[in-house]
């Protein structure tokens, strides 16, 4: 499989790292050989139409932080003349959330659909602006189109809804959809400590967003809910459908006054045909909901199975790749791999 990735951040590194670590897994057990064969990020950009050297093109970008430093790499944007002129299957579109209008992820991932290209994508801005659209000009074009990463990181949250529980009528998806605001609230109640400090920890460990403010202020929890009342519920909700409130106000003190009342602060994000809301919430100790750290955790309502949660990580680059390679594999399968 030919691919080029769009966006080399924590989540481009982060898949290329996979590709280098799980090539005999994926080959051995998945008769898959992933080839990326050009990477863009916001400087410039690396061909290589026999593969680019994975190892060598990570350290450059450690490096330089420009995979155009790479041999050969050119500078400048470049992203929409690669995705036309390179020959390739897929595109990883990987560049960070913008909520106003979903670019420049919108027009690449347009772009490469155009071009006949399958994609995958991270990216929560073109699918909260434009996900109908972008579904309806997958299935005109032919191409596969996948972004199990934009919701609950390495959680198979959508993959769950959409294949494993397609038996059910869901009426309500629940979830603490957000990494970086539950790290703060966990560490907040566990120490004391107030969130500017562990904001920019969780930024070093790769978790906050590009704008830190989407995580805080609730934009990327409502960015998913909106995301799952769409590509789950079957709704055609807009990112200012969701009543949104953010854990700005949370302080140490409340987090502490919660414990000591058997329950836990979490950003809750809910999804129901009537309505959709994003909002710091009590969740008693011992409820599948009350996840700490990076965790994220989802209850579906069913008709069927009645209830179901899952929990697993949220966020951080190595987890995200789990959904990313996942989505990538089951292309592979579709187009009969
Ligand atoms: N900033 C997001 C989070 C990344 O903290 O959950 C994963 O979508």
């Amino acid at each position: 499989m030919r691919i080029i990735i769009v966006g080399f951040g924590n989540l481009g590194r982060g898949i290329c790292k996979a590709f280098v670590e799980k090539a005999d897994f994926l080959r051995k057990v998945h008769g898959l050989v992933p080839k990326v064969v050009a990477v863009a990020d916001e400087f410039g950009a690396a061909v290589d139409e026999n593969g680019l050297d994975l190892p060598q093109l990570l350290k450059t970008a450690e490096s330089y932080k420009t995979v155009a430093r790479y041999r050969g790499g050119r500078r400048g944007k470049l992203v929409l003349d690669l995705i036309d002129e390179v020959s390739a299957d897929l595109v990883f579109e990987l560049t960070p959330t913008n909520i106003k209008n979903g670019e420049p992820g919108l027009t690449h991932i347009r772009r490469a659909m155009q071009a006949g290209k399958h994609v995958i994508t991270s990216n929560k801005g073109p699918l909260v602006v434009a996900f109908k659209e972008l579904d309806s000009l997958a299935r005109k074009q032919g191409v596969e189109f996948r972004y199990s990463a934009s919701v609950g990181g390495a959680v198979p949250v959508i993959g769950l809804a959409k294949k494993l529980l397609s038996a059910n009528e869901i009426s309500e998806i629940r979830g603490v959809l957000n990494g970086t605001t539950n790290y703060i609230l966990t560490r907040m109640s566990a120490e004391g400590v107030p969130q500017e400090i562990i904001i920019r920890e969780a930024q070093e460990l790769g978790l906050a967003e590009k704008d830190p403010t989407l995580d805080i202020d609730g934009i990327d929890t409502a960015c998913k809910i909106t995301i799952l009342a769409n590509a789950v519920l079957g709704m055609n909700a807009k990112l200012s459908d969701v009543k949104v409130v953010g854990i700005r106000r949370i302080t140490p003190e409340a987090t502490r006054l919660a414990q000591e009342a058997g329950q836990m602060i979490k950003l809750v994000g809910i999804a129901r045909r009537d309505l959709l809301e994003v909002a710091p919430k009590l969740v008693p100790l011992g409820h599948p909901l009350a996840v700490g750290g990076t965790l994220n955790a989802v209850t579906f309502k069913l008709d069927l199975a009645r209830e179901i949660s899952i929990t697993g990580f949220g966020a951080g680059p190595r987890e995200t790749s789990s959904s990313l390679l996942g989505d990538l594999i089951d292309i592979h399968r579709a187009l009969g791999g």
